[in-house]
């Protein structure tokens, strides 16, 4: 075999390894993925990390539309007040159905006894009640809220009811100790 023979043979070796080399990298970076979202999905199917992320999107919405309906009532605008509370009612539904567990507290469950009865209240005195008694449900809504709060560890998260047409209706002072 002359030079350039044994040269080319050496180069299809070195091609060849190389070859293998690439193949069995890519090899373990599919193996590394399918890891990866193997983990990815476990931590999905908990729902743990989901779930963190969905509760504070709810409360985001619940708090908007809560202070919307307080301010449609105060306005005397029933079909406005009729609006906000079915975003409401369907916020509370949603949490009902879709967070049963958050940090090891029983959202689901808490959000049925303390907050949907008050809701309910709200949609009864509604259609035909004068507006003191609507104000009068719509204060239990909020106490509803600060009453969960309390129960899982969230007590500083105060709602207030809305006194202006602008703001988060929260009230962001430390808590006088009793
Ligand atoms: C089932 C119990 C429960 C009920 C009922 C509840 N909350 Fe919450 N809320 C929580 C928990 C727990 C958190 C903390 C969530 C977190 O860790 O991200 C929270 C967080 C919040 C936050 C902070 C997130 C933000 O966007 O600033 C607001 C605001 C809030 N809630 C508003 C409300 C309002 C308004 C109501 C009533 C209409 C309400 N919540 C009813 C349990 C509850």
């Amino acid at each position: 075999m002359n030079l350039i023979g044994s040269a080319a043979l050496v180069g299809t070796a070195v091609a060849i390894v190389s070859v293998c080399i690439v193949a069995a990298d890519l090899a373990k970076m599919r193996e590394e993925l399918a890891a990866l979202q193997s983990v990815e999905l476990s931590a999905g199917d908990e729902g743990e990390g989901d779930h963190e992320e969905e509760l504070s999107t709810y409360m985001a919405h619940l708090q908007r539309h809560t202070s919307k309906l307080g301010l449609a009532i105060q306005s005397r605008n029933r079909d406005l007040a009729e609006f906000y509370l079915d975003e409401v009612s369907e916020f509370v539904e949603d949490i009902i159905d879709n967070v049963p567990l958050h940090d090891g507290l029983e959202i689901s469950e808490l959000a049925r006894t303390i907050l949907l009865p008050s809701v309910t209240q709200t949609y009864r005195v509604m259609d035909n009640d004068a507006w003191p008694s609507i104000e009068t449900s719509y204060k239990g809504i909020i106490d509803s809220c600060n009453q969960c709060h309390a129960s899982t560890e969230h007590a500083f998260i105060r709602i207030v009811i809305p006194e202006s047409n602008h703001g988060f209706h929260q009230d962001f002072d430390v808590a006088e100790t009793d």
